[in-house]
């Protein structure tokens, strides 16, 4: 018998059982559970399951080897998110049934109560963050990307989108405000919302500076208070300080009027780890795609992008996601890789 014919033969098998012996483990499924619609790296891991870093570890690479979760390098650490099922693959109609019966499990309360804490401990550092720098906030900001170098893209996304004169708008994190004069002159009323008081009182400056007199400005944490929904909620350079992004895109959706727009201006990934330092960054980047199926879980609908490249090497991602309107019946779809 010709063994390598043979050897071939069974490597579907064999993928087949490692994709069952994998998941054949509860802390394994729990584990799984949890990266839904998150990433993790492997100290926040062992934190929200309450075990050693080489359990962890252990538990991780019999995932990873089943090919049930990916990882992603930011910078010197090393995230684990799950791996989607890929058609062309042995065991990826089970490999797709499993995250299927997998999400509607409930964690157990206290991995709820420990992923709350993570997600606590990445958005207190951000916060700090602002308080401290606010005084060089431009510097900062200027050390990857400017308004100055995505505006009249951002501009020319959001003027195709033709909103009427009695449009809202809402802009979350405004920062010193530069963008909200051009928010002001296209929508009827405007609402920033910050959660650094420092942050918003730079915006405060710039509106009375320049006399805008519909723009009201908020003092409150986009993901956790209550602020009004708008026709066109903006979010330029943000997304990469929130603790859990694609639950943020959920909560944000529910904020855009239906029929209306959310436009996203992020970086995308990258790999350069001293943002985190010198940007109080938390993400490096996003995905294309991931922004595509976060939204889409969020039930928006993604339509126009426009990509900015900078001379410093980095690339901005300017997106629109659309919510349709409720009465619609439309269902948001996307084909994503992982
Ligand atoms: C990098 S700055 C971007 C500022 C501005 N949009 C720009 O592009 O220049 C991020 C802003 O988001 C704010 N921010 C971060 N997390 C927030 C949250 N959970 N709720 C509200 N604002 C937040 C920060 O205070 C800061 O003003």
């Amino acid at each position: 018998m010709n063994m390598r014919a043979s050897h071939l033969a069974f490597e579907p098998v064999d993928a087949l059982a490692a994709l069952c012996k994998a998941s054949g483990d509860p802390l394994r499924l729990n584990i799984l559970r949890a990266l839904s619609n998150d990433s993790f790296g492997v100290l926040e891991l062992a934190q929200i399951f309450a075990i050693g870093q080489s359990g962890i570890s252990h538990h991780l690479k019999v995932l990873a080897q089943a090919g049930l979760v990916a990882t992603r390098r930011e910078g010197n650490a090393i995230f684990y998110r799950r791996a989607l099922a890929h058609n062309e693959q042995p065991g990826s109609h089970l490999h797709a049934a499993l995250l299927d019966e997998v999400d509607s499990l409930q964690l157990p309360s206290q991995v709820q109560e420990r992923i709350a804490a993570v997600h606590g401990q990445r958005a207190a550092a951000s916060q700090d963050f602002f308080a401290r720098t606010a005084a060089s906030f431009q510097a900062q900001q200027d050390l990857i990307a400017g308004l100055p170098q995505y505006r009249d893209s951002l501009l020319a996304l959001l003027d195709a989108l033709g909103f009427a004169g009695t449009a809202t708008a809402l802009e979350i994190g405004p920062g010193d405000g530069a963008f909200l004069p051009e928010l002001a002159r296209r929508f009827s009323q405007v609402t920033a919302l910050d959660n650094s008081p420092a942050m918003l009182e730079l915006a405060r400056t710039r509106c009375e500076r320049e006399g805008l007199g519909n723009v009201e400005l908020q003092l409150a944490d986009a993901l956790n208070d209550d602020y009004p929904a708008a026709d066109c909620v903006v979010l330029n350079m943000v997304l990469h300080h929130f603790a859990a992004p694609a639950e943020a895109l959920k909560r944000l959706a529910r904020q855009v009027k239906s029929g209306g727009s959310l436009l996203i201006t992020e970086l995308c990934s990258h790999n350069q780890s001293w943002a985190r330092q010198a940007c109080g960054d938390l993400w490096l980047g996003f995905e294309q795609d991931d922004l595509a199926r976060w939204a889409v879980a969020a039930g928006l609908t993604p339509g126009e992008s426009l990509y900015v490249g900078l001379r410093n090497g980095f690339q901005i991602q300017l997106r629109h996601f659309a919510k349709p309107h409720a009465n619609s019946g439309l269902r948001a779809t996307v084909t994503g890789k992982q």
